[in-house]
């Protein structure tokens, strides 16, 4: 059921448009309600989040490390596993959100002649990577659709994607590279048993969507070579406030844009805003100063002090009838 209900709820968004756009007509609310609800969504909801995440205090420093910290100056540190300061902390996270770092160290656990061994296993790093590094290259590449001229910078990208200048239009490598990664991580949930005990709807839903979109993008680009300029021109429209549909647009457009607007508005309430959780994770953005520097919890309960001249005075008498000595005595 946690793979069928994900597989079947993508299957019936796209059934959905087919029916709303090719038989219902309803063209306006696919082009033009839906992507405006979608990123008022995916905005609010981020801010919420993020938001949320940034207010709440982090009063003592839980990095996690897996070096030397720093301490006495003839013990080497480890400023990358361990920073200290706040260039190191930023060259940490810059590895961690670029390239994956704490991912890399992923280990299997095996059994092998009834012994628990554990080997190294970096296809989870090298699939998640390509993953998300070709996703990035696709939207940044799709500015073409929403910029009028297109910078040169688009068009540098396009053209180091197309590389191989093969097919028309231009096949694009990144398009290959994010069916064969979406494939690995979905067939690695459905294929190791391990993977798949612990996956659940929320796991297949993402990728379900994310697989259907790129399709649905591959087939428009390759298949059915839809109208590039009218998309545009409602894209244009969207971007001014000018409620314009174009006559003509390819259903598979439509399908494209609502699977694009669905995983908008889903973003913000599902494991995908790791995107930014990433930079808000305490165990990655504080640096282990613990040595040098003392941190004391800002929500201590309030304290009120009496200092001893003060507790001497109140109790003067009383110590006077104890022999007990007083301070102020000896200093006179
Ligand atoms: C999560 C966001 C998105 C992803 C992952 C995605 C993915 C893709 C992919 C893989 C293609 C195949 C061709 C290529 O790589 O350029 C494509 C094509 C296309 N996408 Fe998207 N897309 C996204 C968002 C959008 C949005 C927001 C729009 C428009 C409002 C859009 C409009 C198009 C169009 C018009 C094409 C065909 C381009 C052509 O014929 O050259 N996409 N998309």
């Amino acid at each position: 059921m946690k793979i069928l209900y994900p597989f079947l709820s993508i299957f019936v968004l796209i059934i959905v448009v087919f029916i709303g756009v090719h038989q219902a007509d309803l063209h306006f609310l696919f082009g033009i309600i839906i992507p405006y609800v979608s990123i008022l969504v995916f905005l609010i909801g981020m801010v919420l989040r993020v938001g949320y995440w940034a207010s709440s205090p982090v009063p003592f420093r839980i990095p996690t490390t897996a070096g030397q910290g720093k301490t006495l100056p003839w013990i080497k540190q480890d400023k990358l596993e361990s920073p200290s300061t706040l260039p190191q902390v930023l060259g940490r996270m810059a590895l961690e959100i670029l390239l994956f770092r704490s991912l890399f160290r992923n280990t299997k656990a095996e059994l092998s002649e009834s012994k628990l061994a554990y080997g190294s296993n970096k296809w989870l790093w090298l699939g998640g990577l390509a993953f998300h590094w070709t996703m990035l290259i696709i939207i940044v590449r799709h500015y073409r659709l929403f910029l009028e001229p297109v910078p040169g910078m688009i068009h540098l990208i396009e053209s180091l994607d197309g590389f191989f200048e093969i097919t028309l239009p231009t096949f694009y490598v990144t398009d290959a590279l994010i069916l064969i990664c979406v494939s690995f991580l979905l067939l690695r949930r459905l294929l190791v048993p391990q993977i798949r005990y612990i996956s659940l709807a929320a796991d297949y839903f993402p990728l379900f969507l994310i697989f259907s979109i790129v399709i649905s993008g591959i087939l428009m680009r390759y298949v059915l070579k839809t109208d590039v300029v009218k998309i545009k021109m409602l894209i244009g429209g969207l971007l001014s406030f000018q409620f314009q549909v174009p006559e003509g647009i390819g259903t598979m457009f439509y399908v494209h844009l609502f699977l694009v607007c669905v995983l908008g508005i889903y973003f913000p309430f599902s494991k995908l805003v790791h995107m930014g959780g990433v930079f808000l994770s305490p165990t990655r953005n504080l640096a282990n100063n613990n040595r040098e520097k003392r941190h004391i919890n800002p929500w201590n309960p309030k304290v009120k002090i009496r200092s001893y001249p003060e507790y001497e005075s109140e109790f003067r008498e009383k110590m006077i009838d104890a022999e007990i000595p007083l301070e102020e005595e000896k200093n006179e």
